[in-house]
């Protein structure tokens, strides 16, 4: 049956109805009617026989991906143990966080290390970027430079150049020629991704792509780009705080999740080698609302602050403030502690921070939450040189969570005695380590602050 179609002139997107913006790609405007679409007989391969393709075991020997180390530890070991070859990578992040940075920095490294690296400027000319070299102390390094937007210039040039690495920074200033649409449009980014993702296994070659992310924290629009590629990083933090983080969220050839921590200096991007030294440097003695939690994040354990400030308050609905936490997450805290442990909140003003602009999302870290926001509720500090970590159920009982032995050994590392966490003693022994078995909401709140 003939149905009406309307298209995204943006995104390439049918609908059967128009409207004035993209379902899609949240473009204004752009719905065209295509005229009415007609779906065929669906068509059979028919009888013209292909070739036969290889079929193997799961056993069969493969030989792991090559790859490059930039002497960047803590990039590489976020790309899964350096740069795969031929592998397509997307590092996303805001506008100013320092992707250009990191990446003019570890191309340096790489180009040192004996690639032959290309860093194709789309939004600074070579002049700007040598000056930033400069600042940053890299100039001594044979890394290729050029400022260049169009796409057939860039593959044409990196044919005939035949380069190891190519960084394109960014994709959003990228456009092909056979489209007419503005670049940083949804079809000239997918394009451009697309052309270079292909031309990256044709030749061989790496390519690194930044992506501003947009308000709503994707790249480009929809997340076109990230399909596309290997391997997907995010470079985050908050602008007042001087670390970022890098993160793998998708990696084909390597973990999830996996974090590197930097500082931002003046004199550019410096590894941060442990980060928990790092978000626990601005503790002083004990006060109350701040309780240390032992995170995950990858495949390494992160020790963080929570910090709570309980106020009267003055509105009629109290505030709940959320920076580095899930705010619902904090709405179902406060709703155990009041319905389950009798501990109210209402017409006070709550606010969570972690301290250093760290994020975490796991529910692991229910219980410090809880316990820093109790902490501040009674004003009592929480005992010193203690790390707290569990998920707290509906129910107020804590549930055990995953890979306690890291975040046991992490708390040991540095120098923590004494942990409260829903782990069983005799299972797990770490020497200079108290384990102070919880399994109950309310038996913690007893045993830490009392009955009151
Ligand atoms: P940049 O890498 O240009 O960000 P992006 O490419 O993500 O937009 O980083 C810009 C910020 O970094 C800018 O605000 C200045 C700061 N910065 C330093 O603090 N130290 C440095 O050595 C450099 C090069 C930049
Ligand atoms: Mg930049």
């Amino acid at each position: 049956m003939p149905k009406l179609s309307y298209t995204c002139s943006e995104c390439n997107t049918h609908f059967t109805k128009w409207s004035g913006q993209c379902d899609a790609c949240r473009a204004w405007n752009t719905l065209i009617d295509t005229g009415p679409l007609t779906i065929g007989p669906t068509k059979t391969l028919g009888k013209k026989r292909g070739e036969l393709i290889t079929l193997m075991d799961l056993d069969s020997e493969e030989e792991p991906p090559k790859r490059t180390q930039s002497g960047v530890v803590e990039l590489d070991q976020v790309l899964g143990g350096g740069i795969v070859d031929a592998s397509a990578i997307l590092l996303g992040g805001d506008p100013g966080i320092g992707k250009s940075t990191l990446l003019l920095q570890a191309a340096a490294r790489f180009a040192r290390n004996g690639l032959k690296v290309i860093y194709i400027s789309g939004e600074e000319a070579t002049a700007q970027v040598r000056l930033r070299a400069q600042r940053l102390g890299i100039t001594n390094s044979p890394l290729i430079l050029a400022a260049e937007t169009n796409l057939r210039n860039i593959v044409t040039t990196l044919d005939a150049e035949k380069p190891n690495l190519v960084i394109i920074d960014s994709i959003q200033t990228m456009w092909v020629d056979h489209i007419d649409a503005a670049p940083g449009s949804v079809s000239q980014v997918r394009s451009s991704a697309h052309e270079l993702t292909s031309f990256a296994k044709r030749q061989n070659v790496s390519v690194i792509m930044v992506g501003h992310v947009t308000k709503d924290g994707q790249i480009a629009g929809p997340r076109v780009v990230e399909h596309m590629v290997d391997t997907v990083l995010y470079f985050e933090g908050e602008r007042n705080h001087q670390f970022r983080l890098l993160r793998a969220v998708k990696n084909r050839f390597g973990p999830n999740d996996e974090i590197g921590v930097f500082e931002m200096t003046a004199k550019g991007l410096v590894e941060v080698k442990n980060p928990s030294v790092l978000f626990l440097s601005e503790r002083g003695k004990p006060t109350s609302g701040s309780a240390i939690f032992a995170g995950i994040e990858g495949t390494r354990a992160v020790l963080c602050e929570f910090q709570a400030l309980v106020a009267t308050s003055p509105h009629s609905q109290p505030r709940r403030s959320v920076v580095g936490w899930d705010t619902q997450r904090l709405s179902m805290i406060l709703a155990v502690l009041e319905a389950r442990c009798g501990i109210s909140f209402s017409g006070l003003d709550v606010y969570m921070n972690v301290a250093g602009g760290m994020r975490i999302t796991e529910p692991a870290a229910d219980l410090a939450v809880a316990a820093a926001l109790i902490s501040a509720r009674y004003d009592t500090p929480l005992p010193d040189d203690t790390i707290i970590f569990g998920e707290i159920s509906l129910s107020a009982a804590l549930r055990p969570v995953a890979q306690t032995d890291g975040r046991l050994k992490e708390a040991q590392k540095l120098g923590f005695h004494n942990v409260v966490a829903p782990i069983s003693k005799k299972s797990r022994k770490m020497t200079g380590i108290k384990i102070l078995e919880m399994s109950d909401l309310k038996k913690f709140v007893e045993e830490v602050f009392g009955s009151r």
